[in-house]
């Protein structure tokens, strides 16, 4: 019997997942940070650097796509795992900026088992995007997850650590395999020659970094007892089997992904903590039934500043949903709210709140799972009164304006989970913890 899955009251549960319950972009980066000071390690488990996640520190700003939020923890042990895609150019140039800006990377750990995003990667995700129209962010996530499930043509970061002569024979035999590809699609060609030379010279950089995670986050978890923390990376509706399919991004992103993509075993998880705007946003395409089209939608694009922090590109904006959410947190297990931006909602005259959805002239109350469907559903919306006044400065749930905190509490109840942190602001103390 393995000691570590006696009953939790022999050793405390020490793994929490921190996940998004929308399309992306809630304020993951931020509230990993937050809480990062209380972990020991913190993981990123899928995606690649499709993410953008924002941490702020005092006047200090990060913009990570690749390594965990953690980056202000310099003595946290930050794992890049199993099941990210990893740009072998993205980690390196990240490793060099943030070092550059005085925090160690030393402690920085990559999955052997983490597969490689390569340049052919990216050409044909642009090239694919052009015609399917998903609106990716052209990083070669789908290109680099299809390599992964059909093994063949694919490159793990175990591969850098093969002698020069060997790791150049296996990226030559997929290159070959890539050209013939490449040529009857009319992709633009590549240079394989040069796409060696530069993973040769990158693999020098992130060698010192490859470890076998499964092993060490397990043994963190159980012997050592450490808490664990595991980052999660877009949102649930991104999610490739849960998510508005075909608008979705490559991986599985929900709760069960912590596990599979870290190789921290299920019963370590004791915390789930679900992230949620105080409203919606998506980027890129698909149904959105809240969607504003109108001047409230570009008050809340402008408020909330919201641009994508990878591409760049301006969010699509709407009311907040509760048939999303509550579909969000069933399959994720939440068993904790975070609510973010609540100070973007300032000045709003009032407040709109899907409850439930009609679709062909019927009341639905269950998230539609297809994405046809889905685009039919008119909200059916709960007016509740707005607020006014700069609220990040609260620090204390009871000094919110009373219609900031109703709505507050309007969420926490139509969810059944409670809102344990309210985020009035993009810094770390911007925050009111309950
Ligand atoms: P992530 O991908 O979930 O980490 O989120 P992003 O970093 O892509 O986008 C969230 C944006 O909102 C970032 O610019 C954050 O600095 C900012 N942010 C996070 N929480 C708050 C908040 O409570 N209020 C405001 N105004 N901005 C926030
Ligand atoms: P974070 O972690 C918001 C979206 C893209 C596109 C779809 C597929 O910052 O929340 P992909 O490049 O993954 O194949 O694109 O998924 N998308 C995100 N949207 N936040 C993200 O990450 C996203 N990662 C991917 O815009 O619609
Ligand atoms: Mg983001």
């Amino acid at each position: 019997m393995r000691f570590y899955s006696l009953p939790c009251f022999f050793f405390p549960m020490s793994v929490t997942l921190i996940l998004g319950l929308q399309w992306g972009d809630e304020g993951k980066g931020k509230i990993v940070d937050l809480f990062g000071k209380d972990y020991d390690y913190i993981v990123r488990f899928n995606g690649g650097d499709n993410a953008g996640h924002t941490v702020i520190s005092g006047d200090e700003e990060f913009k990570l796509h690749l390594v965990p939020s953690g980056v202000f923890y310099p003595d946290k042990v930050k794992v890049i795992g199993n099941g990210v895609v990893v740009n072998p150019d993205t980690l390196v140039e990240e490793i060099e900026m943030v070092e550059k800006r005085g925090y160690s990377m030393q402690n920085l750990m990559v999955s052997s088992c983490a597969n490689l995003i390569l340049p052919w990667h990216r050409a044909m995700d642009g090239a694919l995007d052009k015609s399917g129209k998903i609106g990716t962010t052209k990083k070669g996530i789908g290109p680099a997850y299809s390599d992964k499930a059909s093994r063949t043509f694919a490159l793990r970061a175990c591969d850098l650590l093969l002698p020069e002569a060997e790791l150049r024979a296996k990226v030559e035999k997929i290159a070959e395999h890539k050209k013939k590809l490449f040529a009857a699609f009319d992709y633009p060609d590549f240079d394989t020659e040069q796409i060696i030379a530069n993973l040769l010279e990158k693999a020098k950089r992130i060698k010192p970094h490859i470890q076998d995670t499964q092993f060490i986050l397990n043994r963190a978890a159980s012997v050592l007892n450490k808490n664990v923390m595991l980052e999660g990376a877009q949102g649930a509706l991104l999610d490739i089997d849960h998510g508005t399919f075909p608008y979705v991004t490559s991986s599985n992103v929900t709760a069960g992904a912590g596990c599979t993509g870290s190789g921290v075993a299920p019963d370590w998880i004791s915390r789930v903590v679900g992230i949620t705007k105080a409203y919606t946003t998506r980027v890129g395409e698909g149904p959105f039934p809240t969607e504003l089209s109108d001047e409230t939608g570009e008050q809340l694009r402008k408020a909330g500043h919201e641009f994508g922090t990878t591409t760049g590109r301006p969010r699509r904006c709407g009311w907040l949903d509760l048939v999303m959410l509550r579909y969000t947190c069933m399959i994720n297990g939440v068993t904790e709210l975070a609510f973010t931006k609540l100070d973007v909602l300032s000045g709003m005259k009032e407040l709109k709140v899907c409850t439930a959805y009609e679709i062909d002239g019927k009341k639905v109350e269950d998230w539609p799972l297809q994405s046809e469907k889905l685009a039919k559903a008119k909200p059916v919306y709960e007016t509740l009164p707005g607020f006014s006044g700069d609220i990040t400065l609260c620090r204390d749930i009871d000094t919110l304006p009373e219609n900031a905190l109703g709505y507050v509490r309007y969420v926490e109840k139509a969810l059944d989970t409670k809102v344990k942190t309210v985020s009035v602001g993009p810094k770390r103390e911007d925050t009111i913890l309950v």
